[in-house]
Protein backbone atom coordinates (compact mmCIF):
# COMPACT_ATOMS: atom_id res chain seq x y z
CA UNK A 1 0.00 0.00 0.00
CA UNK A 2 1.35 3.40 -0.95
CA UNK A 3 0.19 7.00 1.03
CA UNK A 4 1.26 10.59 0.33
CA UNK A 5 1.93 12.56 3.35
CA UNK A 6 1.53 16.71 2.55
CA UNK A 7 3.00 19.19 4.79
CA UNK A 8 1.26 22.68 4.16
CA UNK A 9 4.38 24.76 5.38
CA UNK A 10 5.13 28.57 5.77
CA UNK A 11 7.84 28.26 2.80
CA UNK A 12 6.93 25.27 1.08
CA UNK A 13 4.70 22.39 0.69
CA UNK A 14 6.72 19.22 0.53
CA UNK A 15 5.13 15.90 -0.57
CA UNK A 16 6.06 12.46 0.26
CA UNK A 17 5.46 8.82 -1.17
CA UNK A 18 5.65 7.04 1.55
CA UNK A 19 5.12 2.70 1.49
CA UNK A 20 3.29 0.60 4.04
CA UNK A 21 6.99 -0.52 5.82
CA UNK A 22 7.86 3.41 6.16
CA UNK A 23 10.43 3.53 3.53
CA UNK A 24 10.33 7.09 1.67
CA UNK A 25 10.21 6.54 -2.39
CA UNK A 26 9.65 9.92 -3.31
CA UNK A 27 9.50 13.64 -2.17
CA UNK A 28 8.55 16.75 -4.01
CA UNK A 29 9.05 20.60 -2.72
CA UNK A 30 7.73 23.71 -4.20
CA UNK A 31 7.53 26.95 -2.70
CA UNK A 32 5.23 29.82 -2.68
CA UNK A 33 5.83 33.35 -1.83
CA UNK A 34 4.86 34.33 1.46
CA UNK A 35 3.92 38.36 2.16
CA UNK A 36 5.43 39.56 5.01
CA UNK A 37 5.21 43.65 6.13
CA UNK A 38 7.05 45.98 8.38
CA UNK A 39 4.11 46.27 10.29
CA UNK A 40 4.11 42.47 11.45
CA UNK A 41 1.62 41.48 8.77
CA UNK A 42 1.90 38.04 7.47
CA UNK A 43 -0.18 36.16 4.52
CA UNK A 44 -0.35 33.90 1.84
CA UNK A 45 -2.43 33.16 -0.76
CA UNK A 46 -4.21 29.60 -0.21
CA UNK A 47 -4.81 29.27 -4.15
CA UNK A 48 -0.61 29.17 -3.93
CA UNK A 49 -0.47 26.18 -1.85
CA UNK A 50 -3.45 24.36 -4.13
CA UNK A 51 -1.97 25.22 -6.91
CA UNK A 52 1.55 24.02 -5.84
CA UNK A 53 0.18 21.06 -3.64
CA UNK A 54 -1.29 20.07 -7.16
CA UNK A 55 1.62 20.00 -8.99
CA UNK A 56 3.37 18.32 -6.42
CA UNK A 57 0.95 15.43 -6.60
CA UNK A 58 0.81 14.91 -10.14
CA UNK A 59 4.35 14.52 -10.18
CA UNK A 60 5.26 12.58 -6.78
CA UNK A 61 2.20 10.07 -7.79
CA UNK A 62 2.78 9.92 -11.76
CA UNK A 63 2.02 5.47 -12.57
CA UNK A 64 1.26 4.63 -9.04
CA UNK A 65 -2.28 3.75 -6.81
CA UNK A 66 -2.10 6.25 -3.66
CA UNK A 67 -4.81 4.38 -1.02
CA UNK A 68 -4.29 7.74 0.77
CA UNK A 69 -3.40 11.00 1.40
CA UNK A 70 -2.66 13.08 4.79
CA UNK A 71 -1.69 16.36 5.75
CA UNK A 72 0.67 18.31 8.39
CA UNK A 73 -0.41 22.37 8.23
CA UNK A 74 1.15 25.08 9.04
CA UNK A 75 -1.20 26.08 11.93
CA UNK A 76 -3.69 29.00 13.07
CA UNK A 77 -3.88 30.49 9.66
CA UNK A 78 -6.84 32.28 8.42
CA UNK A 79 -8.54 30.94 5.65
CA UNK A 80 -11.93 32.49 4.74
CA UNK A 81 -14.18 31.76 1.37
CA UNK A 82 -17.60 32.99 0.45
CA UNK A 83 -20.56 31.47 -0.81
CA UNK A 84 -19.38 30.21 -3.80
CA UNK A 85 -15.71 28.79 -2.41
CA UNK A 86 -13.68 32.03 -3.64
CA UNK A 87 -10.97 32.84 -1.39
CA UNK A 88 -12.08 36.19 0.21
CA UNK A 89 -8.82 37.39 1.24
CA UNK A 90 -4.75 36.40 1.63
CA UNK A 91 -4.46 34.11 4.82
CA UNK A 92 -3.20 35.51 7.80
CA UNK A 93 -1.11 33.14 9.14
CA UNK A 94 0.37 31.93 12.22
CA UNK A 95 3.39 34.53 12.70
CA UNK A 96 1.59 37.42 11.60
CA UNK A 97 1.53 39.93 14.84
CA UNK A 98 -1.49 42.24 13.86
CA UNK A 99 -3.55 40.75 16.97
CA UNK A 100 -2.30 42.79 19.64
CA UNK A 101 -5.44 44.68 20.75
CA UNK A 102 -7.81 41.50 19.71
CA UNK A 103 -5.75 39.54 21.84
CA UNK A 104 -6.17 42.48 24.89
CA UNK A 105 -9.15 42.44 24.31
CA UNK A 106 -9.52 39.01 24.72
CA UNK A 107 -7.12 38.37 27.51
CA UNK A 108 -8.33 41.27 29.73
CA UNK A 109 -11.68 42.05 28.86
CA UNK A 110 -13.28 38.70 27.71
CA UNK A 111 -10.51 37.73 30.81
CA UNK A 112 -8.03 34.97 30.73
CA UNK A 113 -10.49 32.48 33.08
CA UNK A 114 -13.25 32.47 30.20
CA UNK A 115 -10.48 31.91 27.86
CA UNK A 116 -9.17 28.92 29.77
CA UNK A 117 -12.59 27.53 30.39
CA UNK A 118 -13.99 27.28 27.61
CA UNK A 119 -11.11 27.07 25.28
CA UNK A 120 -8.25 25.91 27.40
CA UNK A 121 -5.70 28.68 26.69
CA UNK A 122 -5.53 32.12 26.27
CA UNK A 123 -4.80 34.33 23.46
CA UNK A 124 -1.71 34.98 21.41
CA UNK A 125 -1.40 36.81 18.43
CA UNK A 126 -0.74 33.55 16.12
CA UNK A 127 -4.02 31.52 17.21
CA UNK A 128 -6.92 32.62 14.82
CA UNK A 129 -9.51 33.80 16.70
CA UNK A 130 -8.07 37.23 17.29
CA UNK A 131 -7.19 37.04 13.52
CA UNK A 132 -11.44 36.48 13.18
CA UNK A 133 -12.07 39.79 15.15
CA UNK A 134 -9.49 41.72 13.62
CA UNK A 135 -11.61 41.09 10.11
CA UNK A 136 -14.62 42.00 11.97
CA UNK A 137 -13.25 45.08 12.70
CA UNK A 138 -10.89 46.19 10.18
CA UNK A 139 -12.74 44.40 6.50
CA UNK A 140 -16.48 44.54 7.51
CA UNK A 141 -17.29 44.07 4.11
CA UNK A 142 -15.15 40.94 3.98
CA UNK A 143 -16.47 39.48 7.41
CA UNK A 144 -20.16 39.75 5.95
CA UNK A 145 -19.27 37.40 3.10
CA UNK A 146 -17.56 35.02 5.18
CA UNK A 147 -19.15 31.60 4.52
CA UNK A 148 -16.69 29.02 5.60
CA UNK A 149 -13.45 29.31 7.96
CA UNK A 150 -10.61 27.05 7.75
CA UNK A 151 -7.42 26.27 8.56
CA UNK A 152 -4.66 25.81 5.52
CA UNK A 153 -4.30 21.77 5.51
CA UNK A 154 -8.43 22.16 5.50
CA UNK A 155 -8.32 24.16 2.53
CA UNK A 156 -6.53 21.63 0.48
CA UNK A 157 -8.44 18.86 2.03
CA UNK A 158 -11.50 20.57 1.26
CA UNK A 159 -9.97 21.41 -2.61
CA UNK A 160 -9.34 17.49 -2.80
CA UNK A 161 -12.65 16.32 -1.34
CA UNK A 162 -15.27 18.66 -1.40
CA UNK A 163 -15.82 17.99 2.32
CA UNK A 164 -15.39 20.73 4.79
CA UNK A 165 -13.64 19.13 7.75
CA UNK A 166 -10.66 19.94 9.91
CA UNK A 167 -9.44 18.16 13.13
CA UNK A 168 -9.25 18.60 16.91
CA UNK A 169 -5.17 18.70 16.92
CA UNK A 170 -5.10 21.87 14.57
CA UNK A 171 -9.23 23.12 15.67
CA UNK A 172 -7.32 23.38 19.35
CA UNK A 173 -5.00 26.31 17.93
CA UNK A 174 -7.93 28.52 16.65
CA UNK A 175 -9.15 29.45 20.35
CA UNK A 176 -12.61 28.46 19.83
CA UNK A 177 -12.44 24.76 20.36
CA UNK A 178 -13.48 23.33 23.54
CA UNK A 179 -10.22 21.64 23.95
CA UNK A 180 -11.08 18.75 26.83
CA UNK A 181 -14.99 18.56 25.18
CA UNK A 182 -13.55 18.36 21.66
CA UNK A 183 -16.62 19.98 20.04
CA UNK A 184 -16.91 24.01 19.29
CA UNK A 185 -17.26 26.27 22.16
CA UNK A 186 -20.46 28.04 21.78
CA UNK A 187 -19.65 31.22 24.25
CA UNK A 188 -16.66 31.57 21.90
CA UNK A 189 -18.26 31.42 18.76
CA UNK A 190 -20.62 33.91 20.19
CA UNK A 191 -17.66 36.56 21.33
CA UNK A 192 -16.42 35.69 17.46
CA UNK A 193 -19.75 36.82 16.06
CA UNK A 194 -19.84 33.66 13.85
CA UNK A 195 -22.16 30.56 13.88
CA UNK A 196 -21.14 26.58 13.72
CA UNK A 197 -22.35 26.28 9.91
CA UNK A 198 -19.50 28.79 9.23
CA UNK A 199 -16.95 26.32 11.51
CA UNK A 200 -15.73 22.51 9.53
CA UNK A 201 -17.19 19.61 10.96
CA UNK A 202 -14.55 17.86 13.42
CA UNK A 203 -12.61 14.89 12.98
CA UNK A 204 -9.59 12.82 14.11
CA UNK A 205 -6.76 13.51 12.76
CA UNK A 206 -6.00 9.73 11.84
CA UNK A 207 -10.22 9.89 10.01
CA UNK A 208 -10.84 9.53 6.27
CA UNK A 209 -13.08 12.45 5.69
CA UNK A 210 -14.08 11.12 2.33
CA UNK A 211 -12.34 10.25 -1.41
CA UNK A 212 -10.84 12.60 -3.97
CA UNK A 213 -13.52 14.72 -6.28
CA UNK A 214 -13.24 13.82 -10.03
CA UNK A 215 -12.07 17.77 -10.39
CA UNK A 216 -9.57 16.95 -8.28
CA UNK A 217 -8.21 13.87 -9.53
CA UNK A 218 -8.40 15.47 -13.00
CA UNK A 219 -5.97 17.72 -11.37
CA UNK A 220 -3.96 15.85 -9.44
CA UNK A 221 -3.50 12.58 -11.18
CA UNK A 222 -5.03 11.04 -7.53
CA UNK A 223 -7.42 8.31 -8.41
CA UNK A 224 -11.08 9.04 -6.82
CA UNK A 225 -10.94 5.89 -4.90
CA UNK A 226 -7.74 7.69 -2.74
CA UNK A 227 -8.97 8.40 0.58
CA UNK A 228 -8.57 11.78 2.15
CA UNK A 229 -7.60 11.47 5.78
CA UNK A 230 -7.59 14.97 7.52
CA UNK A 231 -4.08 15.32 8.95
CA UNK A 232 -3.65 17.77 11.76
CA UNK A 233 -1.52 20.84 12.73
CA UNK A 234 2.07 20.36 12.14
CA UNK A 235 3.33 20.00 15.29
CA UNK A 236 1.00 17.30 16.31
CA UNK A 237 2.06 15.58 13.28
CA UNK A 238 5.42 16.29 13.77
CA UNK A 239 4.97 14.45 16.56
CA UNK A 240 3.95 11.62 15.38
CA UNK A 241 6.38 11.34 12.91
CA UNK A 242 8.45 11.40 15.64
CA UNK A 243 6.54 8.59 17.46
CA UNK A 244 5.40 10.99 20.07
CA UNK A 245 1.99 9.53 20.70
CA UNK A 246 2.17 8.11 24.50
CA UNK A 247 2.04 9.63 27.70
CA UNK A 248 5.51 9.94 29.19
CA UNK A 249 7.12 10.84 25.77
CA UNK A 250 8.01 14.20 24.72
CA UNK A 251 9.70 15.46 21.79
CA UNK A 252 12.36 18.25 21.58
CA UNK A 253 12.53 20.11 18.48
CA UNK A 254 16.13 22.53 18.39
CA UNK A 255 14.82 25.24 15.43
CA UNK A 256 15.25 28.59 15.63
CA UNK A 257 12.95 28.60 18.29
CA UNK A 258 12.80 25.65 20.60
CA UNK A 259 9.67 23.39 21.39
CA UNK A 260 8.71 20.70 23.79
CA UNK A 261 6.01 18.79 22.57
CA UNK A 262 4.41 16.57 25.57
CA UNK A 263 1.81 13.63 24.76
CA UNK A 264 -0.96 13.62 27.52
CA UNK A 265 -3.07 10.91 28.49
CA UNK A 266 -5.04 13.57 30.58
CA UNK A 267 -6.21 16.67 29.40
CA UNK A 268 -5.38 19.31 32.30
CA UNK A 269 -4.92 23.56 31.66
CA UNK A 270 -2.43 25.46 32.74
CA UNK A 271 -3.56 28.26 34.86
CA UNK A 272 0.19 29.85 35.63
CA UNK A 273 1.39 32.87 33.52
CA UNK A 274 3.39 30.68 31.76
CA UNK A 275 0.34 29.69 29.60
CA UNK A 276 1.93 25.95 28.36
CA UNK A 277 -0.51 25.34 25.46
CA UNK A 278 -3.33 22.56 25.81
CA UNK A 279 -4.31 20.79 22.70
CA UNK A 280 -5.68 17.80 21.35
CA UNK A 281 -2.89 15.84 19.79
CA UNK A 282 -3.50 13.68 16.27
CA UNK A 283 -3.82 10.60 18.59
CA UNK A 284 -7.24 10.98 19.54
CA UNK A 285 -5.70 11.83 23.05
CA UNK A 286 -4.07 15.89 24.28
CA UNK A 287 -0.67 17.26 24.42
CA UNK A 288 0.84 20.47 26.00
CA UNK A 289 3.14 22.09 24.20
CA UNK A 290 5.93 25.24 25.42
CA UNK A 291 7.69 27.25 23.30
CA UNK A 292 11.45 28.89 23.76
CA UNK A 293 12.21 31.64 21.38
CA UNK A 294 15.65 31.83 20.80
CA UNK A 295 17.36 28.03 20.86
CA UNK A 296 19.14 27.04 18.07
CA UNK A 297 18.53 30.57 17.03
CA UNK A 298 20.99 31.32 20.24
CA UNK A 299 23.88 28.90 19.07
CA UNK A 300 23.35 30.85 15.48
CA UNK A 301 23.83 34.12 16.62
CA UNK A 302 26.49 33.54 19.02
CA UNK A 303 28.43 31.49 16.79
CA UNK A 304 28.08 33.75 13.62
CA UNK A 305 27.47 37.12 14.71
CA UNK A 306 29.58 37.08 18.18
CA UNK A 307 32.25 34.50 17.29
CA UNK A 308 32.13 35.68 13.53
CA UNK A 309 32.99 31.58 13.03
CA UNK A 310 31.36 29.69 10.83
CA UNK A 311 32.21 25.73 12.14
CA UNK A 312 30.21 24.98 14.70
CA UNK A 313 31.77 21.24 15.75
CA UNK A 314 35.42 23.14 16.30
CA UNK A 315 33.38 25.75 18.41
CA UNK A 316 32.57 23.02 21.28
CA UNK A 317 35.56 21.08 20.95
CA UNK A 318 37.57 22.92 24.28
CA UNK A 319 33.98 22.79 26.27
CA UNK A 320 35.73 21.01 29.67
CA UNK A 321 33.32 22.50 32.10
CA UNK A 322 30.18 20.22 31.74
CA UNK A 323 28.43 20.50 35.11
CA UNK A 324 30.94 23.21 36.09
CA UNK A 325 30.36 25.83 34.11
CA UNK A 326 30.15 29.07 36.54
CA UNK A 327 28.89 31.12 33.54
CA UNK A 328 25.47 31.39 33.17
CA UNK A 329 23.05 32.73 29.55
CA UNK A 330 19.88 33.87 29.54
CA UNK A 331 18.46 32.68 25.70
CA UNK A 332 16.00 35.55 25.82
CA UNK A 333 17.05 37.53 22.70
CA UNK A 334 13.45 37.74 21.52
CA UNK A 335 11.82 38.02 24.52
CA UNK A 336 10.57 34.85 25.72
CA UNK A 337 7.11 32.52 25.46
CA UNK A 338 6.60 29.98 27.32
CA UNK A 339 7.46 30.25 30.52
CA UNK A 340 7.79 34.41 30.77
CA UNK A 341 5.55 35.46 28.05
CA UNK A 342 7.81 38.51 28.03
CA UNK A 343 8.46 40.37 24.56
CA UNK A 344 10.46 42.28 26.89
CA UNK A 345 12.59 40.07 28.18
CA UNK A 346 16.54 40.11 26.62
CA UNK A 347 19.41 38.23 26.85
CA UNK A 348 22.26 37.65 29.33
CA UNK A 349 25.34 36.45 29.98
CA UNK A 350 26.27 36.61 34.08
CA UNK A 351 29.19 35.08 36.05
CA UNK A 352 32.41 35.95 33.82
CA UNK A 353 35.68 36.56 35.47
CA UNK A 354 38.88 36.91 34.24
CA UNK A 355 39.45 32.95 33.48
CA UNK A 356 36.69 32.41 31.63
CA UNK A 357 37.24 31.13 28.40
CA UNK A 358 35.45 31.37 25.12
CA UNK A 359 34.29 27.40 25.23
CA UNK A 360 32.55 28.17 29.02
CA UNK A 361 30.54 31.17 26.89
CA UNK A 362 29.93 28.93 23.84
CA UNK A 363 28.91 26.18 26.65
CA UNK A 364 26.86 28.93 28.50
CA UNK A 365 24.62 29.44 25.77
CA UNK A 366 24.02 25.60 24.98
CA UNK A 367 23.02 25.39 28.76
CA UNK A 368 20.92 28.31 28.58
CA UNK A 369 18.81 26.93 26.40
CA UNK A 370 18.36 23.60 28.03
CA UNK A 371 17.55 25.09 31.34
CA UNK A 372 15.07 27.24 29.19
CA UNK A 373 13.70 23.57 27.82
CA UNK A 374 13.98 22.69 31.58
CA UNK A 375 11.61 25.43 32.65
CA UNK A 376 8.75 24.02 29.90
CA UNK A 377 9.78 21.00 31.24
CA UNK A 378 8.62 21.80 35.17
CA UNK A 379 5.22 22.94 34.01
CA UNK A 380 4.21 20.62 31.90
CA UNK A 381 4.80 17.63 34.42
CA UNK A 382 3.40 20.16 37.20
CA UNK A 383 0.13 19.66 34.86
CA UNK A 384 0.49 15.95 35.77
CA UNK A 385 2.60 14.62 32.44
CA UNK A 386 5.60 12.85 34.28
CA UNK A 387 7.89 12.53 31.38
CA UNK A 388 10.97 10.35 31.12
CA UNK A 389 11.60 10.47 27.31
CA UNK A 390 12.89 12.88 25.05
CA UNK A 391 13.04 12.46 20.89
CA UNK A 392 15.61 15.24 19.80
CA UNK A 393 14.85 16.83 16.43
CA UNK A 394 16.21 19.73 14.40
CA UNK A 395 18.92 21.59 13.34
CA UNK A 396 20.96 21.91 17.03
CA UNK A 397 20.06 17.79 17.40
CA UNK A 398 23.46 17.25 15.07
CA UNK A 399 25.48 18.04 18.01
CA UNK A 400 26.51 15.16 20.41
CA UNK A 401 27.33 17.50 22.84
CA UNK A 402 24.19 19.65 22.89
CA UNK A 403 21.91 16.43 23.42
CA UNK A 404 23.73 14.81 25.86
CA UNK A 405 23.75 18.37 27.71
CA UNK A 406 19.40 17.66 27.55
CA UNK A 407 19.63 15.14 28.47
CA UNK A 408 21.69 15.81 32.06
CA UNK A 409 19.86 19.13 32.21
CA UNK A 410 16.69 17.80 32.34
CA UNK A 411 17.20 14.69 33.55
CA UNK A 412 15.99 12.72 30.27
CA UNK A 413 16.97 9.97 28.35
CA UNK A 414 17.51 11.61 24.93
CA UNK A 415 16.95 9.54 21.76
CA UNK A 416 17.67 10.27 18.06
CA UNK A 417 15.61 9.12 14.74
CA UNK A 418 16.57 7.82 11.84
CA UNK A 419 13.92 9.55 9.65
CA UNK A 420 14.18 13.49 9.41
CA UNK A 421 10.77 13.96 7.32
CA UNK A 422 9.28 15.20 10.45
CA UNK A 423 5.67 16.71 9.72
CA UNK A 424 5.42 15.09 6.06
CA UNK A 425 6.44 11.70 7.69
CA UNK A 426 3.53 11.54 10.30
CA UNK A 427 1.40 12.61 7.48
CA UNK A 428 1.77 9.41 5.35
CA UNK A 429 1.33 7.59 9.13
CA UNK A 430 -1.86 9.27 9.61
CA UNK A 431 -2.84 8.47 5.52
CA UNK A 432 -2.26 4.71 7.01
CA UNK A 433 -4.15 4.50 9.72
CA UNK A 434 -6.79 6.00 7.95
CA UNK A 435 -6.40 3.48 4.70
CA UNK A 436 -6.75 1.04 7.72
CA UNK A 437 -3.03 -0.43 7.13
CA UNK A 438 -2.71 -0.13 11.05
CA UNK A 439 -5.16 -0.22 13.48
CA UNK A 440 -3.95 3.13 15.41
CA UNK A 441 -1.35 5.57 15.47
CA UNK A 442 0.32 4.09 18.26
CA UNK A 443 0.64 0.80 16.64
CA UNK A 444 2.02 2.83 13.68
CA UNK A 445 4.48 4.30 15.02
CA UNK A 446 5.65 1.72 17.30
CA UNK A 447 6.46 -0.40 13.70
CA UNK A 448 7.60 2.67 11.68
CA UNK A 449 10.08 4.78 13.84
CA UNK A 450 13.62 3.56 14.29
CA UNK A 451 16.10 5.06 17.15
CA UNK A 452 19.48 5.30 16.29
CA UNK A 453 21.23 6.88 19.33
CA UNK A 454 20.16 7.62 22.71
CA UNK A 455 21.94 9.64 25.30
CA UNK A 456 21.02 8.60 29.13
CA UNK A 457 21.66 11.54 31.71
CA UNK A 458 25.15 11.33 33.27
CA UNK A 459 24.27 11.44 37.17
CA UNK A 460 26.92 12.99 38.48
CA UNK A 461 26.55 16.16 36.02
CA UNK A 462 22.82 16.45 36.28
CA UNK A 463 23.15 16.36 40.09
CA UNK A 464 25.69 19.49 39.30
CA UNK A 465 22.39 20.72 36.71
CA UNK A 466 20.47 20.58 39.58
CA UNK A 467 22.03 23.07 41.99
CA UNK A 468 22.59 25.56 38.75
CA UNK A 469 18.95 25.01 37.75
CA UNK A 470 17.92 27.70 40.68
CA UNK A 471 20.65 30.12 40.10
CA UNK A 472 19.25 30.19 36.24
CA UNK A 473 16.00 30.59 37.41
CA UNK A 474 16.48 33.24 39.92
CA UNK A 475 18.27 35.41 37.29
CA UNK A 476 15.63 36.45 35.17
CA UNK A 477 13.54 36.92 38.52
CA UNK A 478 16.44 39.52 39.71
CA UNK A 479 16.65 41.12 35.78
CA UNK A 480 13.05 41.17 35.33
CA UNK A 481 12.60 44.61 36.42
CA UNK A 482 15.68 45.86 34.40
CA UNK A 483 14.19 44.31 30.84
CA UNK A 484 11.51 46.27 31.53
CA UNK A 485 13.13 49.84 32.30
CA UNK A 486 15.31 48.88 29.40
CA UNK A 487 11.90 48.77 27.21
CA UNK A 488 10.58 52.00 29.07
CA UNK A 489 7.82 50.94 30.65
C1 LIG B 1 2.41 26.25 16.39
C2 LIG B 1 2.93 27.27 15.44
C3 LIG B 1 3.82 26.81 14.34
C4 LIG B 1 3.06 26.94 13.05
C5 LIG B 1 3.96 27.01 11.83
O1 LIG B 1 1.71 26.83 17.45
O2 LIG B 1 2.64 28.43 15.53
O3 LIG B 1 4.25 25.52 14.51
O4 LIG B 1 2.14 25.90 12.99
O5 LIG B 1 4.80 26.00 11.66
Amino acid sequence: MLTVGIDIGTSAVKIILVDNGGRVLRTVSLDYPLYMYDDGRSEQAPEDWWQQTADGLREITAGVEVAAVSFSGQMHGLVLLDENDNVLRRAILWNDQRTIKQCDFLNNEVGREVLLENAANIALTGFTLPKILWVKANEPEIFKKVKKIMLPKDYIAYKLSSVFATDYSDASGMLMLDVKKQEWSQKILEIAGITQEQLPRLFHSYEAVGTVSPTAAAETGLSCDTKVVIGGGDQAVGAVGSGIVSAGMCSVSLGTSGVLFVASDNFAVDTSPAAIHSFCHATGRYHFMGVTLAAAGSHKWWTEEILAATDYSAEQENIDKIGKNPVYYLPYLSGERTPHNNPYARGAFVGMNMTTTRADMSQAVLEGVAFSLRDILTRVNALGASVTTARIIGGGAKSALWCQIIADILRLRVEKMQSDEGPAFGAAILAMVGAGAYRNVEEACAELIKITQTFTPNEENADEYDKRYPVYVGLYAALRGSFDEMAGI
